[in-house]
């Protein structure tokens, strides 16, 4: 890409089929005209081997690799093991579902959506916010529609955190915020949840505020503990952030699968929190689609502007035919009010399932993750017996520790329990073997 600002040299690699690059050397000379610019260019064309790509890059993210869902998963598929690591579904989406896509996209709805997303799914996530929780938050100026939950974080980061800005996270945390917060020049400060239910200390917290904290990103249910915020732990939020001008970014993308007749304490049910929250769900976690990369999120006038100001060159726009679909499904309230009773009955199949085994079972109070503990089984390192469950045993995880900054050791493994019965027969089989 060309960028106005400088004179000087650019380089454009362009990846070939014979493993080769083609670097087009263009001396470019360019002249501003307020917003107009000209560029004079010639260009030299030669071919140099892929590996004497110059080493210059200084990496905006220089300590972080390749994330580790994905390792696990390439393990797990290379050593044919069972896969509880990535948190995906192993059975399908409602037909119904599908072909309300299909339908969508015969009749045409297959170009650009508006930015904030089609008109009637923002007053169909209103309706579902308001039956929900009570809250009422206005289609045209307060929810804007994403591509997952993923980009409405990082874009909620983005539009919000500057340099310098000190954002509060608690580990072990969802592996997409702090990538975010660093490329945004902010700093993330680390609280950590307090073991064995993994809750937030609070006089910690007020302790990690000063005036240069922007954001705290709480997420509730919890990946990858399972644990959630209490209504006790939103008025202790309420109490933290009032007469300040922090910003909760509150990721809810499990809020319809919370077990044992808990409620969600949505940011949505506390007006105070509302003013001053975004709040980020995932129609992939709700619908079975983690595939489809649809999400939403919902915040007060002010914020939300600011929050599109990104989005819109972040995706512009998200899916139009996913959209009308779900606008539609919505309607099924079904879909998402059966859907604690369908986990439940999941996380207790599972962990029926491993009674006689040695693993401990952390309770899992939401979300399709369980952690089990292994401290009674090896004292090896979580990373080190994940890959040796993966390929001795034939069973893929998650190491907890990958979730902090400092690769804290608890000796658990995240499972993940949306898998079919005969899935979770298998993988219990193996782990009461160990
Ligand atoms: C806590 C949490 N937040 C956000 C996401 C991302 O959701 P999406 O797939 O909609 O981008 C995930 C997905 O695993 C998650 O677990």
């Amino acid at each position: 890409m060309f960028h106005p600002s400088k004179s000087g040299t650019f380089f454009i690699i362009i990846n070939t089929q014979n493993n080769c690059c083609l670097s087009a050397i263009a001396n470019v000379a360019s002249i501003h005209h307020s917003n107009y610019f000209t560029i004079f260019a010639t260009t030299k064309l030669r071919s140099i081997p892929m590996t004497t790509f110059p080493d210059f890059i200084s990496s905006k993210l220089p300590g972080i690799g390749t994330s580790i869902f994905a390792i696990m998963s390439q393990l797990a598929n290379e050593q044919k093991a069972i896969n509880l690591s990535q948190g995906f579904p192993d059975f399908d989406c409602s037909d119904q579902l599908k072909s309300l896509v299909a339908h969508y996209m015969k009749i045409g709805h297959n170009q650009y959506a508006p930015m904030p997303g089609i008109m009637p799914l923002r007053e169909a996530i209103a309706e579902k916010t308001q039956f929900c929780y009570s809250a009422v938050y206005d289609p045209n100026k307060e929810i804007t529609v994403t591509a997952g939950a993923t980009q409405a974080l990082y874009s909620a980061i983005t539009a919000f955190v500057k340099e310098g800005d000190e954002v509060i996270v608690f580990e072990p945390a969802y592996d997409s915020y702090v990538p975010a917060i660093l490329l945004n020049g902010g700093t993330p400060i680390y609280g950590q949840l307090k073991g064995p239910d993994f809750k937030i200390d609070w006089d910690e917290t007020q302790k990690m505020v000063n005036r240069n904290t922007r954001m705290i990103v709480i997420n509730s249910p919890h990946n990858p503990t399972g644990s959630i915020l209490s209504d006790s732990d939103m008025k202790q939020l309420e109490k933290l952030t009032n007469g300040t001008n922090i910003i909760i970014l509150s990721d809810e993308v499990y809020e319809h699968i919370i077990f044992d007749k808990r409620e969600h304490q949505s940011i949505c049910r506390y007006p105070q929190l509302m003013q001053r929250s975004l709040v980020v769900s995932s129609f992939g976690k709700t619908f079975h689609t983690t595939g489809w990369k649809m999400g939403y999120v919902v915040a007060p006038e002010n914020l939300t502007a600011e929050f599109r100001k990104v989005h819109q060159f972040v995706v512009f726009a998200v899916n139009t035919p996913i959209q009308y679909a779900i606008t539609d499904y919505l309607k099924e309230k079904n879909a998402y009010i059966d859907l604690p009773a369908f986990y439940q009955q999941k996380r207790d199949y599972f962990n029926n399932a491993l009674k006689s085994s040695r693993f401990k079972i952390v309770p899992s109070a939401g979300t399709y993750f369980q952690l089990l503990d292994y401290s009674n089984i090896s004292d090896e390192k979580e990373t080190d017996f994940a890959i040796r469950l993966t390929k001795e045993f034939k069973i893929a995880s998650i190491p907890v520790s990958v979730f902090y900054h400092k690769m804290t050791d608890n000796k658990v493994l995240r499972f993940c329990f949306a898998k079919g019965e005969e899935t979770m027969d298998k993988a219990a089989e193996i782990l009461c073997r160990i």
